[in-house]
Formats: C-alpha cells, sequence, structure tokens
C-alpha cells in the first residue's frame, strides 16, 4: 500500500485527501517508483480548482517525481534505456506523484543525473521543458533581445538559462526581492507595476525588443509585450489561456498535444544539461509530504523564491 493525495471533490487541497491507494504491480511498458521528491507546480492545484470536460474524480495529485525503482514490468526499458530494480529515476509527465510510491508508463522514466539531489530532479521537467517550448515557438535566437515576465519563477528561471545558451538577452520582470536571483542566471531584472513599458524600454538600451514570454498572465503583461513586440507570433503566454486568443498571441500548455510532442522530445536533453550543471533548478525549500498544504499555500502565495518538493 501507499499514501497519495487525491482531490475527490473540485477545489482547494484543503478538501484533498491523503488516501491509502494500492500500488499495482507493473505490467510490460510499466514501472513502479518509490517516491524519494514529488515535484510542486501551480499546475498541481489549478487543474483540479473547478470541473473539468473529461476529468474523473479522484484526481491523484502531481506531475513529476524523483526516486527510486522497486519494480520493472516484463521486457520493459525506460525512457533513458535499460534499468535495474534500485536505479535512481525521475519521471514526468505522471499522475499522482504526491505519493510514497506510484506505478507509471516506463517511457515517462529517466535516469536521474547523480549530482541532481531528488527535490532538484522532482523539479525539472515541467518548469524546465515549458520554458524550452517558449523559446522554440517564438524562434528566440542569437543576439537578440527578450522580454520575460517572471523571470525569479521557476520557469522564469530555466527561460534565462535556456536563452543565454541561445546567445539572447533577456530583460526579466520580477520584485525588486527577487533581483539577484535573475542577475544569478544572466537576465536584467526590471519590476513589474506601473512604468514597466518605459522600465524595459530603458534596460533594452534603444535595441528593439524583438519577442516577448509570458509566464505570469497579468493583463501589464500582456499589453507592454504587444507595445513592444510587432510580431504577434513572436509572443508567447504560458499563464493567460482566457485571453490569447482574442489579442491574436501564442498560448503553449503541456495540453495541447504540439506542446506534448516537443517537450517530450526536449526531455532528455535537459536532464543531460542538469547533469552537467548547465541547467540549475533551485529549490527554496522541501516539506513532509503530509504537509502540502503548507507547501501549496507558500507556492499559491506567487513568490515561493524557487521549487517546492514534497518529501514522503
Ligand atoms: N501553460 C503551461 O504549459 C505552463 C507550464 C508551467 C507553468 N505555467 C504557469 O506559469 C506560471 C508561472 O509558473 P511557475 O512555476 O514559474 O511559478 P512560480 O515559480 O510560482 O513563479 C511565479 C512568478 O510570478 C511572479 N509574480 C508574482 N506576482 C506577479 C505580478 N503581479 N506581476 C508579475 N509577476 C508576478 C513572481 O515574481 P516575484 O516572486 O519576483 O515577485 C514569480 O517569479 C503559473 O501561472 C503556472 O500555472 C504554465
Amino acid at each position: 500500500m501507499a499514501l497519495q493525495w487525491r482531490a475527490t471533490t473540485w477545489g482547494g487541497p484543503e478538501s484533498w485527501e491523503l488516501a491509502e491507494v494500492e500500488v499495482p504491480p507493473p505490467a510490460s511498458g510499466e514501472v513502479t517508483i518509490r517516491v524519494r521528491a514529488a515535484g510542486m507546480n501551480p499546475a498541481d492545484y489549478k487543474h483540479v480548482a473547478s470541473e473539468r470536460p473529461g476529468v474523473v474524480l479522484p484526481v491523484a495529485i502531481g506531475y513529476e517525481v524523483s526516486g527510486e525503482l522497486t519494480a520493472i514490468g516484463p521486457d520493459t526499458v525506460i525512457g533513458s534505456g535499460p534499468a535495474s530494480v534500485g536505479d535512481e529515476v525521475l519521471a514526468f509527465r505522471v499522475q499522482g506523484g504526491y505519493a510514497t510510491e506510484l506505478t507509471v508508463p516506463a517511457e515517462k522514466v529517466f535516469a536521474k543525473p547523480a549530482d541532481l539531489s531528488h527535490p532538484e530532479a522532482a523539479n525539472l521537467l515541467l518548469a524546465g521543458t515549458t520554458a524550452a517550448e517558449m523559446l522554440e515557438v517564438t524562434g528566440v535566437g542569437r543576439g537578440e533581445t527578450v522580454l520575460l515576465h517572471g523571470g525569479s519563477g521557476a520557469v522564469g528561471v530555466a527561460v534565462l538559462q535556456l536563452a543565454a545558451r541561445r546567445g539572447a538577452r533577456v530583460i526579466a520582470t520580477a520584485s525588486p526581492a527577487s533581483f539577484d536571483r535573475v542577475r544569478a542566471y544572466g537576465g536584467v531584472p526590471v519590476a513589474y507595476g506601473p512604468g514597466l513599458r518605459a522600465r524595459v524600454e530603458d534596460a533594452a538600451g534603444g535595441a528593439p525588443v524583438d519577442a516577448a514570454l509570458d509566464a505570469v498572465g497579468t493583463d501589464e503583461a500582456l499589453e507592454v509585450s504587444q507595445e513592444l513586440v510587432g510580431d504577434r507570433d513572436r509572443i508567447v503566454t504560458i499563464a493567460a489561456a482566457d485571453r490569447a486568443d482574442e489579442r491574436g498571441i501564442r498560448w503553449i500548455a503541456g495540453s495541447l498535444p504540439a506542446s506534448a510532442a516537443y517537450r517530450d522530445a526536449v526531455r532528455a536533453e535537459l536532464i543531460a544539461l542538469a547533469g552537467e550543471g548547465a541547467l540549475i533548478v533551485p529549490v527554496a525549500a522541501t516539506y513532509p509530504l503530509r504537509d502540502m498544504r503548507e507547501a501549496l499555500r507558500v507556492l499559491a502565495a506567487g513568490h515561493p523564491g524557487g521549487k517546492l518538493a514534497l518529501v514522503p
């Protein structure tokens, strides 16, 4: 038996249950993982906040984990190749990662780089693959100037690091308390809030802003992006699904087939970068699995200061 957080009604984490569940033995193409850390993302609570078409309760919470293999289905290899019981792995995108143990499709599981802690590995891929896709769909390239909304957040710091590898300069919004984190990952910080456009133009020093990447979703972020970037195809949001169409800008999400395909394809590259120390996952805090609600309160307040993980 395992413990697993589940939403049994639509709504916030106060109504979720820590259920005792059977862990099915892995069939061919599946593996079982003992969870050492569950990554936490805003999607974990947003996706069960209200009823979603096609989704049936109870919903097991959590899209990414890191841990050890406890069982491997017959004739099964994982996403990174052959594996043995006891190997350290990370897995994304799974369902029900806020758990002590779970059985998942083997193709979503990869060998964990030895130098990555479990909380880091458990938080690498949701934010990392999103960041990579934001840069890809907007075609960010060498010598360009990019505006990033939410530069100090989980997706933001991944964008900063991957944009630097593409040779782009990033002007990134954050609150002043987060400026040092933005600078540490190579960004030029500017404060969000009234007067944002002028501050971005000032930071750009007369250079055009070639693309805008929004990881915040405020009207301010969308408006300043549209004022500074003429080509709507070079503006992407991950946090304003409800307003992207009317504004004629891009919206991407892991639930969209094209996004899922890109994100799956880039997983191995990001794991390799993280293993070399070339893609850092800053972890702000870990919490016992039972303290899920406290951790989600910090995450939902909007300024977690790095990634959070649940540790069984
Ligand atoms: N569509 C997708 O595929 C996808 C994937 C991943 C995430 N997301 C969404 O993207 C967003 C960011 O996710 P995350 O994991 O990076 O979150 P996070 O780590 O919690 O970061 C939140 C960021 O928002 C900033 N922020 C807070 N209030 C703000 C405001 N009023 N104006 C501007 N910035 C503000 C914070 O900056 P300071 O702390 O410096 O104030 C922080 O950098 C969430 O809405 C999440 O649901 C979407």
